[in-house]
């Protein structure tokens, strides 16, 4: 256990944080209500809505909107996401999508040159990045079929701090410097994220965005403006004039979908997250099952045989993901196949505790073993909420890349998303987040592309116990299936849950992934020693969590590697 606490220690540093406090991170205790998000301001929004007597909906409704405002470089009312709802009165689980689509004059090969080569940059930078946008839909059908208070009181926290401004955090000042070029180029987005279109905010300097609060007031009183009224006007005559494809068309078209979620029981728990267009679900439930056989908790924190063993099951999960993941309406996801405990035996057995195998030698399912068992049976925002009634939810949403297209609306303060590069533009040709893809996640008109968002809800016997997610791309399923293991495995309260160090590997590029100085250099040698290519970065992704306790009670946390707060009353 020793060696656990001193990691631990070494991560804190190197993040800045007072070492003292991180080496025992403590949850924030409610009796009646959780709210976790990235930005302290917004967790605010959800409690001041709690407050006035919200449920868990409203609070996310909230709290998503008022990450909107100060997270503009995750999230946002331009771009999309997906929510997990547990209904406090009945326990049913749903899943909402409201990703963004592919416009329908979006085309297969919309990023390839002449010579048939991906032109770089085209589906994350610009015009031809964005996807019609979900997130206004997306958070009022939530609202609709949950929410307890008007809209209008769900909206109004985001209009303010839109209106009355936010002050500039380190993080954000970093993820403008690293997007500037980008934004600069844009005289809209110029104009929103600069003082005075030369100038960014600096940390510590209030944020204030006009344009958006209008237009935030717009959708307070009709949402479906933003789809077919004075918003959606200014957002495709901004298309026309710039050469983008989303049209009026497009705008009047987007529905979100509810879906069922995607369980599966892990040590005696229900595991829940999101089905297709998302992988995330698929792949949770996927490496719970490959690992569930070896007692993890009895080898002991970070032990090399636990690690290898997750590696390995990561590995298969991802070639998985890279063939047979996509939009459902357009490709035959094998949801139940990758999910079954049969084919996570199938190959378990293929995993070699002593030696990794390189990426090239692991397959995707094929279509043999698909048909046998039919026959047997990440830049972007999370949060979380929880209220005294069981309600639950547990919402990710995102503009993708850091700033989405750079393109801000003129006159309407939104920040529109450049999701299309989840899409595969052709064949293994990596995206941002280094993923590769095939035909079932190839560019089609109206398509969703892939996502690895991966909202969760876990219950036990039918009670709620936690609720996570975070963002971080291709990293989001692993970091938010680590935290699930962390919680069930290693019993960690909800603090410690999303701070402990974390893994990630891929398929390809075949190397693991380690958070710096989160793993002693013992264990690193013993996995390189196995034949893992280890890469030790940065911390990424930036979770929460909420946690019911067996009096009732709850916590939340957020991630020490973020911004953001939990609060609970
Ligand atoms: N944009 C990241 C994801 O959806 O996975």
């Amino acid at each position: 256990m020793k060696k656990f606490w001193c990691s631990w220690i070494v991560v804190a540093c190197a993040l800045g944080t007072n070492p003292a406090e991180a080496a025992f991170p403590r949850p924030a205790v409610g009796n009646k209500a959780m709210v976790a998000s990235a930005h302290g301001e917004a967790t605010d929004a959800g409690i001041a809505v709690l407050r006035r007597g919200g449920n868990a909906v409203d609070a996310a409704v909230a709290t998503a909107f008022a990450v909107s405002v100060t997270l503009p470089y995750s999230a946002g009312i331009g771009g999309g996401g997906f929510a997990l709802v547990r209904e406090g009165k009945s326990g049913d689980i749903s899943a909402l999508d409201f990703r963004e689509r592919a416009p329908l004059a979006a085309s297969r090969d919309m990023y390839l040159d002449d010579q048939g080569q991906v032109r770089p940059g085209a589906s994350v930078d610009g015009y031809l990045s964005v996807g019609v946008p979900g997130t206004v839909s997306g958070l009022y059908a939530l609202h609709k079929k949950h929410g307890r208070l008007p809209w209008k009181d769900v909206v109004e926290p985001a209009i303010r701090l839109a209106q009355d401004g936010f002050l500039v955090s380190e993080l954000y000042a970093k993820f403008f410097a690293w997007r500037r070029e980008l934004l600069m180029q844009h005289p809209a987005s110029r104009k929103v994220f600069t003082r005075d279109g030369e100038h960014p905010y600096a940390a510590g300097e209030l944020f204030i965005q006009r344009d958006l609060a209008r237009t935030l007031r717009r959708i307070q009183k009709d949402p479906n403006d933003f789809y077919r009224g004075e918003i959606a006007q200014a957002i495709v005559a901004d298309m026309e004039k710039n050469g983008g494809l989303v049209t009026a068309q497009d705008l009047l078209a987007y529905q979100p979908t509810w879906r069922e979620a995607v369980c599966g029981p892990y040590r005696g728990y229900d595991v829940c997250s999101m089905p297709p267009p998302s992988a995330g679900g698929v792949h949770i439930v996927q490496i719970l099952n490959l690992v569930e056989p070896t007692d993890l908790s009895a080898l002991g924190w970070h032990h090399p045989d636990a690690l290898h063993l997750l590696i390995e099951s990561m590995r298969i999960a991802y070639a998985d993901r890279a063939t047979h993941l996509g939009d459902p309406a357009f490709t035959k996801v094998p949801v139940k196949e990758l999910t079954s405990r049969a084919y996570a035996d199938k190959r378990r057995a293929e995993i070699d505790m002593k030696k990794a195998r390189p990426s090239t030698e692991v397959k995707a399912a094929d279509e043999a073993t698909l048909a046998t068992l039919a026959k047997e049976s990440h830049d972007t925002s999370h949060l979380t909420c929880a209220d005294a009634d069981g309600n639950v939810v547990s919402l990710t949403f995102t503009v993708n890349y850091g700033f989405g297209s750079g393109v801000v609306v003129p006159g309407t303060g939104i920040l529109l998303n450049d999701e299309m590069d989840d899409f595969s533009a052709a064949p293994g040709v990596p995206n941002a987040y280094g993923l590769i893809g095939a035909e079932a996640n190839a560019i089609a008109p109206a398509k969703i592309p892939l996502s690895s968002m991966s909202p969760t809800i876990v219950e036990k016997d039918g009670v709620f116990v936690f609720a996570t997610g975070s963002p971080g791309g291709s990293t989001i399923i692993t970091t938010s299936l680590q935290v699930s293991m962390h919680i069930i495995d290693y019993g960690m309260n909800a603090a410690e849950a999303v701070a402990a160090p974390r893994l990630h590997h891929q398929w390809t590029p075949d190397k693991v992934r380690l958070e710096a100085l989160g793993f002693d250099a013992s264990t690193i040698e013993e996995l390189e020693r196995r034949g893992h290519t280890v890469e030790s970065t940065r911390g990424w992704g930036n979770a929460s969590a909420v946690v019911r306790r067996a009096d009732g009670s709850l916590e939340g946390a957020a991630d020490p590697r973020g911004e953001g707060t939990a609060r609970g009353y």
